[in-house]
Order: structure tokens, then C-alpha cells, then sequence
């Protein structure tokens, strides 16, 4: 008898419908997988074998064929475990084909029969919703994740056998009931605030126009000035997630098997600081089974590549594209895949090898060759991404000693969220969520000068040398400043403190 089961391929964060068909026919007991399966789902005929006898089920001594369609899909991983097992009990009529019908089966089978997570459950789970499919069979602890895709039936199962006795039709497996949702559950506190960072006004200043608008920063400082600490404290003053932002999130993490499962839903904006040993595939993404890498799994939030010119010349550039893209292409031999990866770029490093070239208190021991080479590891095209460089000195003793706390993160958020509620307003239904997201069309119908800020920006490009890029960073730049001062024009005042942070070679 031939079975029809329908389970799921990911591609990126998109899921694919693959019809698992199985064959069962008199001859010689065998099993072949067709369908351009990999390894790991070649093996699952020995997973299978082995769940469904440890399972008191019983495999079937026939010529068993098993097809995967559409067969130009590579199938990767082991999640094809859960349909070839029911399938394998259709075709030998253990179970009837009625069962199956419009519900869509994932999971991995470990030996004794028991069901293990997957990754990618919610992208997944999407595409069945997307597919007009009624229900999902997972494992049960990704039911939790299944279920935050609405109208969707989910099927915890733990074991083959409790499946096969759902199917029979001789105990159902209760459908999943999710814990209601609540907005208003208590967040974690956040590691560090920005009360307790002495002085540095000018630094959180633009760690804020940066929140408020997605602009990439810079920080340039000698060592223990502070650096580290006030990146460490950017996610504090984050704006919150909306709900889309969310579970585009969560599916990131979702596919990367990195979605802790206690929580499903990711509801802070994501902080990523990879050391600088992190390879181009770390970085980027990429390998055998592609997962997205820390550009992709910091969508939405902030890449914190702390002593950016130790990272390699050769694995910054290829952030470039993804840069300037938001979303990051990977090649592949069967085609190529796109991972989303719009994220905040923050970096620190120190002017010069030493460390402390410019300082007023400690000399710099660099030559200027050395300085100049040191800084040359931080390409231009890298450094004409970034919008806002700022420079962090040393704290002195009496700012440092004084007992007094400054403004707390929640008051810079709260000013944060005000600006990006006039860019949801302005940018509805266009897609784009932030300042730092529009292109040039967008950049000429809403950023608008006056007659002097036409005359500044003139006279800073000259100045600078700025590229046609540099001069579209500005004027975003300076649109965010204005969104902050609550102003709906650009005014010179903004546009002058946008100039100001645009970053230059300091030898
Ligand atoms: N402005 C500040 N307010 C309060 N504490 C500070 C400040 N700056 C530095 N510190 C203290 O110094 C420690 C070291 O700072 P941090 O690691 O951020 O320096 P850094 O600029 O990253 O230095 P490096 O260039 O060596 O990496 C912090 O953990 C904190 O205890
Ligand atoms: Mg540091």
C-alpha cells in the first residue's frame, strides 16, 4: 500500500511542503530513501527500525521505498524521522491514511520510540498555517514554540507508540494549549544601566540617537575608559519589539537551535558580541546545514564587536553587503538561501596599538606609522557604513568618585520609544521600521533641507571628503536627531550634530 504523509523543509527561514511517500511491496525486506536525502536522513531508516519494534509496533518485512517530493529540495537533519515512521505504519496498515490528512509531522525518533526537539519548529509551523494544513504533530517540548502560530492545531506526541495509538484511533494525544500570552509578564532586569556610567554624557547621547534611529556607531577610546560597559548597557535603552519584529526574531533563533525552551517567544531586542576568533561563516552565516550567523542573529537588535581591529580584515568585509542589504544571500550548491540581518553595528576599539594615543594624562608610545597602520585595519568602505563615531576619554577622578546617579536607562527608552513612534507613523506600511532603513528615494521625499542646511551639508562634504553614501548617512542621521527633538523639520542645529559624528582617520 503506498502512504502519503506531509512533513517540512526549511530553506532559510522559509519552509517548503515535502509529501514523504512511502512504498511497501512484496520482495526482499529492504528499505531505500529516495529524494535527494543527506546523511543524517539516509540513517533514519535505522531510527525508524528500531522506534517502531522498541515501540511494540511492528516493521513491516517488505521492500519498503521511500520517497521524498519534490525531489529537487535537498533534505537535510532528522526531522523527516517522525513522517517516514508513519508512513512506514500506513503503508503496512497499522494506521489508516484518514489520520494524516491536512496535519504535517516533524520530529526526530531516538531509538526506544521517544520524539526529540528539532530546530526551525516555528517557521515550520508557519508554513503549515500558510498551507491551509489543520494540524501539526511535534515533539512535545517544541509545542510550546508550534503554538505561537495561530489557527493551528499542534500535537505534543513524547513517544511513537503514543502516536501510533492516536492514529489507531484508540487514545488521542490532547491538542496543545498554549499559556496565554501576556504582554505585561515581567522581563529579566537588564545586565547594566546607564545610572551607573559616570560622565560619558556625549557617548550615551549618541548610543541614544543610534537606538532611536538603527544608525551603526563607533567607539574610540584608551583602554578602562568605559567602552565595553556602555555597550554592555546599549540594550537597555533599546526600543521594545513589536509583535511582527518578535517572531521574525524567534524564527531566526528558532532555526539556529538556539531558542531556549523555557521562553518561546524572543521578546528583547537581541545583543550579539562574538569575540574576535569568530570565522566569516560565524559571522555571516553559512556551513553544511546553513544556520545563520551572528549578523542574522542579531536582526532587529545590536552586534557588539568589541576591539574591532583585532577581528580579521577578511571577516569584516564580508559584512559589508549585509551591511548595506540588511539581509544576507548564502551560496549553496543546490541554490542560495537569504537570512534576514538588519541590525545596529556597534563597535570600540582603541586609537592605537598602546592604546592611548590622544590621551592627555598617559603618553603614547606609537609611532605614527604604527598608529596609522593599526587603524588602516578597519577598511574605508567599513568605515563609511558607520554613521556616528565617538570619541570616549578617560573619566576623571571627581566624576568618577561622585555619588550621584545619572539619567536612567529607562528615561533615555522612554525618549527612544517616542522617536521611533514618529518613524512607525511616518514609514506605515512601507516596510521600513527605522530612519537608518531608508533609501534614496525615501531620503529625498522626507529629508528635506532649508536653504543653510544645504549651504552646511555643501561645505562639510568638501571638508571631509564625503562619499555619496557618507551624504545619505547624514541625512538620515539627522533626520533621527530631529525625530528626537520631536521637530518634523530638519533643523541646522540637527544637521550640525549629525555632521559632527561622522567618523575621520584621526593620523
Ligand atoms: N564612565 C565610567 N563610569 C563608571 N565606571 C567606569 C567608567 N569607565 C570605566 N569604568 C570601570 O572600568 C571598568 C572597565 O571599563 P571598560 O571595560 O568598559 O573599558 P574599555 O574602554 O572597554 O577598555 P579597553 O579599551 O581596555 O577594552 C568597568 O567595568 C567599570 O568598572
Ligand atoms: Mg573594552
Amino acid at each position: 500500500m503506498l502512504a502519503k504523509v506531509t512533513s517540512c523543509a526549511l530553506q532559510g527561514l522559509d519552509g517548503v511542503i515535502i509529501e514523504v511517500e512511502v512504498d511497501a511491496s512484496r520482495g526482499m525486506p529492504s528499505l531505500i530513501i529516495v529524494g535527494l536525502p543527506d546523511a543524517a536522513v539516509k540513517e533514519s531508516s535505522e531510527r525508524v527500525r528500531s522506534a517502531l519494534k522498541n515501540s511494540g509496533l511492528v516493521f513491516p518485512g517488505k521492500r519498503i521505498t521511500i520517497n521524498l517530493a519534490p525531489a529537487d529540495i535537498r533534505k537535510e537533519g532528522p526531522a523527516y524521522d517522525l513522517p517516514i515512521a508513519v508512513g512506514v505504519l500506513i503503508a503496512s496498515e497499522q494506521a489508516w491514511p484518514q489520520a494524516v490528512e491536512s496535519a504535517m509531522f516533524v520530529g526526530e525518533l531516538s531509538l526506544d520510540g521517544s520524539v526529540r526537539h528539532v530546530n526551525g519548529i516555528l517557521p515550520l509551523a508557519a508554513t503549515a498555517r500558510e498551507h491551509a494544513l489543520k494540524r501539526m504533530f511535534v515533539p512535545a517540548e517544541d509545542a510550546p514554540e508550534a503554538a505561537l502560530i495561530e489557527g493551528l492545531e499542534v500535537i505534543p506526541v513524547e513517544t511513537m507508540a503514543q502516536l501510533a495509538l492516536h492514529l489507531q484511533g484508540l487514545k488521542e494525544i490532547a491538542p496543545y494549549v498554549p499559556a496565554p500570552l501576556s504582554e505585561d509578564q515581567p522581563l529579566p532586569p537588564y545586565a547594566a544601566d546607564f545610572a551607573e556610567i559616570k560622565g560619558q554624557e556625549h557617548v550615551k547621547r549618541a548610543l541614544e540617537v543610534a537606538a532611536s534611529g538603527g544608525h551603526n556607531v563607533i567607539m574610540v577610546g584608551p583602554p578602562g575608559s568605559g567602552k565595553t560597559l556602555l555597550a554592555r548597557s546599549a540594550p537597555s535603552i533599546l526600543p521594545a519589539l513589536t509583535v511582527e519584529e518578535s517572531l521574525e526574531v524567534t524564527k531566526i533563533y528558532s532555526v539556529a537551535g538556539l531558542l531556549p525552551s523555557d521562553t518561546p517567544l524572543i521578546r528583547r531586542r537581541p545583543f550579539r558580541a562574538p569575540h574576535h576568533t569568530i570565522s566569516q561563516a560565524g559571522l555571516v552565516g553559512g556551513g553544511h546545514w546553513p544556520r545563520p550567523g551572528e549578523i542574522s542573529l542579531a536582526h532587529r537588535g545590536v552586534l557588539f564587536l568589541d576591539e574591532l581591529p583585532e577581528f580579521g580584515a577578511r571577516t569584516l568585509e564580508v559584512m559589508r553587503q549585509p551591511l548595506e542589504d540588511r539581509k544576507v544571500v548564502i551560496s549553496r550548491s543546490t541554490g542560495t538561501l537569504t537570512f534576514p540581518s538588519n541590525f545596529i553595528l556597534l563597535a570600540a576599539m582603541n586609537p592605537c596599538p598602546c592604546g592611548y594615543y590622544g590621551d592627555p594624562v598617559h603618553v603614547c608610545t606609537c609611532s605614527n606609522t604604527m598608529i596609522s597602520r593599526y587603524q588602516k585595519r578597519i577598511s574605508g568602505p567599513l568605515l563609511d557604513r558607520i554613521d556616528i563615531h565617538v570619541e570616549v576619554p578617560r573619566v576623571d577622578y571627581d566624576k568618577l568618585t561622585d555619588n550621584r546617579l545619572g539619567e536612567p536607562s529607562a528615561v533615555v527608552r522612554a525618549r527612544v520609544e517616542r522617536a521611533r513612534a514618529m518613524q512607525r507613523r511616518r514609514f506605515a506600511g512601507t516596510g521600513l521600521a527605522c530612519n537608518a532603513d531608508m533609501g534614496p528615494t525615501e531620503v529625498r521625499q522626507i529629508c528635506q533641507l532649508d536653504e543653510t542646511g544645504r549651504g552646511l551639508v555643501r561645505a562639510a562634504m568638501q571638508q571631509l571628503q564625503m562619499s555619496a553614501r557618507a551624504f545619505h548617512r547624514i541625512l538620515k542621521l539627522a533626520r533621527t536627531i530631529a525625530d528626537l527633538a520631536g521637530s518634523d523639520r530638519i533643523e541646522t542645529a540637527h544637521l550640525a550634530e549629525a555632521i559632527q559624528y561622522r567618523p575621520r582617520r584621526m593620523v
